[in-house]
């Protein structure tokens, strides 16, 4: 097998200042890629903001040899987000590829989530993806050529106790990647998400001490980068990823049941006589678009 190479491609990569994003910079970097890391280096709820941290990682970089810049915008704001795009293309002429990573957390029962625990957690997870991806698929749309791997957790995905703010925002990041996979596909632009599982100061109270030392952002890095590479030809789905384990997750939708003609009035009777063939998950499959899932309705529509 040939390496995978970045020589001549631009990355940016959000929040690599510390933790998985720093190892996504490092490694495209190190196979040839031009990186931009951006990191607001705030605590972890969010609060405050350092140059350190990405200065610390480009200080890295270029002691191995790498080409980078580092960025402190946060990816929160339309400003930011236009600001660590123009930080890519000031310095290196476009972007090829974005990972947008960059994370905080603020979590408590939902009864007792405030409004600012919420407003802020989705603002750095899922907002900030759309301030940082929407400059950068302009330029990728102009260079016909991208790469983009959204940041999705299982949380989100399967749900987990005391982070309905981070759930939510999560499972946009995949709403965001559905449409993105669309109106990418005639400038190749490639959107993927992970759904990573690694030690860093995220997990450090979430995760079991014993697995802590064991889930190295290393072991996600390699899923990350070859999603970012022009070997990866795949787009809009979603992939769980931890301690060397690698697997498909989807969105499905089942063949299902249907009832009626399509004209006459159904009864909320027939929905409880066929509860176990709705709720059943016959047939399913990830769907490409909204207008497919149409097609299981054209017969009562025809
Ligand atoms: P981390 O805390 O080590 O790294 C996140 C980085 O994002 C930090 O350096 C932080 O300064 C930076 N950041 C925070 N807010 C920012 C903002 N507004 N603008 C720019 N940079 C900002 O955490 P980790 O674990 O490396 O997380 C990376 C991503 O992976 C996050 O999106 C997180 O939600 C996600 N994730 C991580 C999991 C894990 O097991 N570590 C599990 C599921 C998802």
């Amino acid at each position: 097998m040939a390496d995978i190479r970045y020589d001549g491609r631009v990355a940016i990569v959000t929040g690599a200042g510390a933790g998985l994003g720093r190892t996504y910079a490092l490694e495209f970097a190190r196979r040839g890629a031009k990186v931009v890391v951006n990191d607001l280096g705030g605590a972890r709820d969010g609060s405050g903001a350092s140059q350190s941290a990405a200065d610390k990682v480009v200080d890295e970089i270029k002691a191995l040899g790498g080409q980078a810049v580092a960025n402190y915008d946060s990816v929160a704001t339309v400003a930011g987000g236009e600001n660590i795009v123009k930080t890519a293309v000031d310095a290196f002429g476009k972007v090829d590829i974005l990972i947008n990573n960059a994370g905080i957390l603020r979590d408590k029962s939902f009864v007792k989530m405030t409004e600012d625990e919420w407003d802020l957690v989705v603002s750095v997870h899922l907002r900030g993806a759309f301030c940082v991806s929407r400059p950068a698929f302009n330029v990728m749309r102009e260079n016909g050529y991208g790469r983009i791997v959204n940041t999705t957790s299982g949380a989100g995905l399967y749900g987990n106790f005391g982070q309905a703010n981070y759930s939510a925002a999560k499972m946009g990041l995949v709403g965001l990647m559905n449409v993105l996979n669309i109106e990418g596909a005639k400038y190749n632009i490639k959107t993927n998400t992970i759904a990573p599982v690694a030690a860093s100061r995220l997990t450090e109270d979430v995760l079991p001490p014993d697995l802590f030392g064991k889930l190295k952002p290393e072991y996600v890095m390699p899923l990350v980068l070859f999603l970012a590479s022009e070997a990866n030809v795949d787009s809009g789905m979603i992939f769980n990823c931890g301690a060397g384990w690698y697997s498909r997750t989807a969105i499905v939708c089942a063949k299902g049941v249907t009832i009626g003609d399509g004209k006459r009035p159904i009864a909320v009777e027939e929905i409880q006589a066929q509860w176990n063939a709705i709720k059943g998950l016959d047939e399913a499959k990830p769907l490409g678009s909204v207008a497919e899932s149409f097609a299981y309705m054209m017969p009562l529509l025809s």
